[in-house]
């Protein structure tokens, strides 16, 4: 039952043969470890990008970490953004990491993308649309790290209050909870950035289904 449930969702899955692509480039002066939930992960040197193809009717992140060191095998670790110590990610991160969300084509023909700050910033980030206009721009540009305060400061990022003080007022872990002084101050840096767990923006970026996307690093 559970096996052939499985099947019938891989074939789902599969039956879709509208690819996206998502170019995923690193403009930061730095290295960057792309890392995409699905499509796994990559070493982006300055100005070098990556092509994540994902299936239609997909639900997913991109993000990018940083200070990593892996092996031949692709295990090791990084600073911020890691993914249970694999090159090629199968899980989201750990905090504190820049998000681009998405949710392709699963509700009315259209494709949802936002940027989240739910689990804090490590570097800045922007996605848009290869081909029309679809909404608001989809960024947080501003170099957070630089503002991030005392409390919520770690090495390479600036860290979600979530993850620091694991409260429930910060981690919604009952369903309810409001902005804290933290997501504003995530909010004044990157006014259209999801900001806590529950935070309700009413403005999404959507484009039609079918569309390719550009995530940059450090736009
Ligand atoms: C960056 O890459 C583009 C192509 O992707 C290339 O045209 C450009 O010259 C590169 N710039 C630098 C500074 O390497
Ligand atoms: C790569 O790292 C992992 C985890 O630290 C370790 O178990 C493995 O032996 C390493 N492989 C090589 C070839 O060094
Ligand atoms: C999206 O990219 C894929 C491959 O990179 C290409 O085949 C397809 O035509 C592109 N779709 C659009 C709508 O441009």
């Amino acid at each position: 039952m559970i096996k052939s449930l499985g099947f019938f969702l891989i074939a789902l899955f599969f039956n879709h043969t509208n690819a996206i692509t998502f170019s995923v480039k690193n403009n930061c002066p730095f290295t960057v470890w792309a890392a995409a939930v699905p499509g796994g992960g990559q070493r982006l040197e300055n100005n070098q990008t990556w092509e994540v193809n994902v299936p239609d009717q997909t639900l997913g992140r991109i993000w990018a970490r940083t200070g990593c060191s892996f092996n031949e095998t692709g295990r090791g670790r990084c600073q911020t953004g890691d993914c249970n110590e694999l090159l090629k990610c199968e899980n989201y991160g750990e905090s504190p990491f820049t998000a681009v969300r998405y949710r392709l084509n699963i509700f009315n023909d259209l494709d949802f993308l936002d940027v989240s700050l739910i689990n804090g910033f490590n570097v800045p980030v922007k996605a848009a649309p290869d081909t029309g206009h679809c909404g608001r721009s989809i960024q947080c540009s501003v170099d957070i790290n630089e503002f991030c305060p005392k409390q919520l400061r770690v090495p390479g990022g600036c860290s979600d209050p979530c993850n620091v003080f694991r409260k429930d007022k910060y981690c919604c872990g009952s369903g309810k909870c409001g902005p804290t002084k933290y997501s504003r101050f995530f909010q004044s840096k990157c006014p259209r950035a999801y900001t806590y767990p529950k935070d309700d923006q009413p403005e999404l970026s959507s484009c039609s289904a079918g569309t390719n996307y550009t995530v940059v690093f450090c736009p």
